[in-house]
Order: C-alpha cells, then structure tokens, then sequence
C-alpha cells in the first residue's frame, strides 16, 4: 500500500510478507484445512483422508446430525476464567481431544505420526497412533516422549502373534491404553480409493507385511490382515496379554456398550469408523444418548468406564455438544489428517489451538466455567 498517511496517523503498511506466504494464517477453523488440502494434495492421498465408503451417507451425516443440535446456555454466570482442561484414564488434558488413529500418515506428510504425536503433546491432547501407521510405534513413542496420554488402536491380524507382539510393544514403549477396533471384520467399500486404484505402500511402520503386497489394492490388503472371526471372547484374549487399559471402539448400541463393560473395557468409544465402513449407520452423536444410559455409573476395576466419542467433530461447539451429552472427550480424525498435510507439525499444532479458542468460546457463551458444569439440558434435541 502507498500513500502518504494523513496527520498524525501512522503510515499504512503491508500485512508481513511471511504472513502472506504462510497459507497456515488463511486457516481460521478446521473446516478450512479441506479446501488447502484438496488443492495442494495428489488426489488419491485426498481422497483416501477425506473419502468414506459406500455412498457416504454416514460420512455426511455425521457432520450434519452435530450442526443439527442446538445448544442452550445460562447467562450472568462470571466467565473470567473458563477452565476446558480434564483427564482420560486418570491422565490429564489440556482440553477434552484427541487425535483419532489415522492409518497412512506418510500420504498426508513425510513427517507423519511423529509430528501428529509431537502435536498433540504440545497441545496436551491425546494422541492414538493407528496399527497401520507409516511410522513403528517406538519411533513415535520417541519423537513426543512426554506430554499427553499416548494411546495404541488395535486391529487384531489374523496371526494372533502379530498382534500379540505389538500389544507387547506398545505396552513396553509407553502407550497407555490399548484401542481396540471393533468395525472392522472386513473394509468398507471406498470407491474413490477403488477407482483411484489406490496402493498398499512399500513403506509401512509396524510390521512385516507378506512379499508382494506392496502396489496391491490399499483395502484389499488391510482387509485381507484382519481377523474376521473376532468377537467378544477376544476381548478376555486382549485383557490376558497387557494390564494397560482397554478401551473398545466402534461402539454403535446401548446393547454394545453394555457388553463392552461386562467384557471388562475401561472405555467405550462411540465411532462408525467416520463413515469409512458401515455405510448408513447413524451419526454417531446420535447414539450417543443410548451409550450413556446404558453405561450409566458402572465401573470397571473400581473406575468410571468412559464415553468416548469421533465422527464429524470439526468445531468447538460440536465438542462442547458432546460433553453436555455424556461424552469425557471427543476425538478428531480427517480435518487433523489435512491439518498434517497443508502444514505438517504447525498445521496440526493450528488446527489444535483453533478448535481450543472454539471451546473457550462457546464455553463462555454457554455460562460454563469447566467441563464438569455441562449439563444434557444445554444441548437440544
Ligand atoms: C485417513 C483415515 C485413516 C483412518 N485409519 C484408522 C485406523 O487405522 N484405525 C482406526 O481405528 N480408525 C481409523 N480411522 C477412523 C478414525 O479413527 C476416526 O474414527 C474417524 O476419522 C472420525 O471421524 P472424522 O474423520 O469425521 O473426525 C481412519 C480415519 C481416516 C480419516
């Protein structure tokens, strides 16, 4: 800008030129990451974070069932001070997140896990590192050594001593609960990765795959690895092999909840896998109500079992809409996935503070002052 500045005003200046550079100060809600990512992104690698299965009625409707929600507030409460801090299995947080277990990192970002790792710790959210990660679960344990709770999701291989040996190392590497997927006996169908013709990578973190699978069809192969026949008697085949925690996730009933606590799960984490695998399942918010009421105040080895929730959380409002129903903390998938990819590390570390100033706000408007003051009432219908 030029111009000469009238009296006794300052000269107008250009915003920084770094600012301009940085797409990163453009981002002002994790909804913003999408557009950046899909334009930026080789398709196949967008499609694969941002895509779901079947028609993607759930992957929408998850999003749309949390804007549907209306949230009701107390006015002339004093608000200096709004604390969103809490804990997960005994282990604070600095907000009621966390990173939901995203398989893959290295085709949003070469810096992959760890910087989502190192991310999440800086932010004091937790963090879930994917079975299927690009990076081995030790090298991630090492790359954020403190901070927030670090948890292992588990998909159990046909080879039980495959994942026997990752629960062992998880364990030994310092993550503190185990995940166990429970929606996924076969892949759902993804056509944009079908017709992408998307690949099972030759770099993979965790363990040896089988010669040739690398450049074979992604879900055919993660398909192929699972264990079909899991069902509720592995759980007892889980807790035999750690004492860490176990939280069970994929829950979508009452009935599955229920059963998740007499199974001995220390959560339960309600997700329809983010509209990836069932498709036309309900939002999960949805059914949440159903998950509480069946959980209610049953305890497992003397503690409060835990309600967990992901699927289309993407502001601070959907946060604080989950807590008010019951929820202790909501995880975030896809809008941290693109987060990686624009930004890396600071695009993660951004998307995380965006949604914190969110909650903070919408606490305040609320007329609540931590998360413990958030009451069913507050959210409509
Ligand atoms: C790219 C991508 C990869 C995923 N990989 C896994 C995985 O390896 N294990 C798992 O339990 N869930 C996985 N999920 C599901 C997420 O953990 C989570 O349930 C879902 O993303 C939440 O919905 P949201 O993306 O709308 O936030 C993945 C999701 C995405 C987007």
């Amino acid at each position: 800008m030029t111009g000469e500045a009238p009296p006794g005003l300052p000269e107008a200046t250009e915003p920084p030129v770094a600012a301009l550079a940085d797409p990163l100060t453009r981002i002002l809600s994790l909804t913003d990451f999408a557009g950046l990512a899909e334009r930026t992104m080789d398709r196949p690698s967008f499609d694969y974070i941002a895509g779901g299965s079947g028609e993607e009625i759930t992957l929408r409707e998850n999003v749309e069932a949390l804007r549907r929600r209306r949230l009701r507030s107390r006015i002339l409460v004093d608000v200096t001070s709004v604390d969103p801090s809490t804990h997960i299995l005994g282990a604070p947080l600095r907000m009621p997140v966390g990173i939901a277990p995203m398989a893959f990192g290295h085709l949003a970002h070469p810096s992959a896990e760890p910087a989502m790792a190192r991310a999440a710790g800086q932010a004091g959210v937790a963090f879930c590192l994917s079975t299927m990660s690009s990076t081995p679960l030790e090298e991630v344990a090492g790359a954020a050594p403190d901070g927030a709770p670090r948890w292992f999701q588990l998909y159990v291989h046909r080879d039980r001593a495959v994942s026997h040996d990752l629960v062992s190392r998880a364990e030994a590497a310092g993550y503190s609960a185990i995940v166990l997927t429970a929606d996924l006996p076969v892949a759902g169908d993804r056509e944009r990765d079908l017709r992408n013709g998307l690949q099972y990578p030759e770099r993979f973190g965790n363990f040896t795959a089988a010669e040739g699978v690398a450049g074979r069809p992604l879900l055919e192969v993660i398909g192929g690895f699972n264990e079909r026949g899991l069902t509720w008697r592995d759980v007892a085949w889980l807790r035999g092999l750690t004492s860490l925690p176990i939280v069970i996730k994929g829950v979508m009933s009452g009935a599955d909840a229920s059963r998740a606590v007499r199974a001995g799960a220390a959560g339960v984490w309600v997700s329809n896998h983010g509209g990836r695998q069932l498709d036309r399942a309900p939002a999960s918010i949805d059914v949440l109500d159903e998950v509480v009421r069946a959980v209610g105040q049953r305890t497992v080895d003397g503690q409060p079992v835990e309600i967990y929730l992901d699927g289309g959380v993407r502001r601070g409002a959907d946060v604080a809409t989950a807590l008010a129903m019951g929820a202790q903390a909501v995880f975030v998938g896809r809008p941290l996935g693109l987060a990686l990819a624009v930004g890396g590390e600071a695009g993660v570390r951004r998307g995380l503070e965006l949604l914190r100033g969110e909650l903070l706000t919408t606490m305040a408007l609320m007329g609540v002052t931590s998360v413990d003051r958030f009451r069913r009432w507050m959210v409509e219908p």
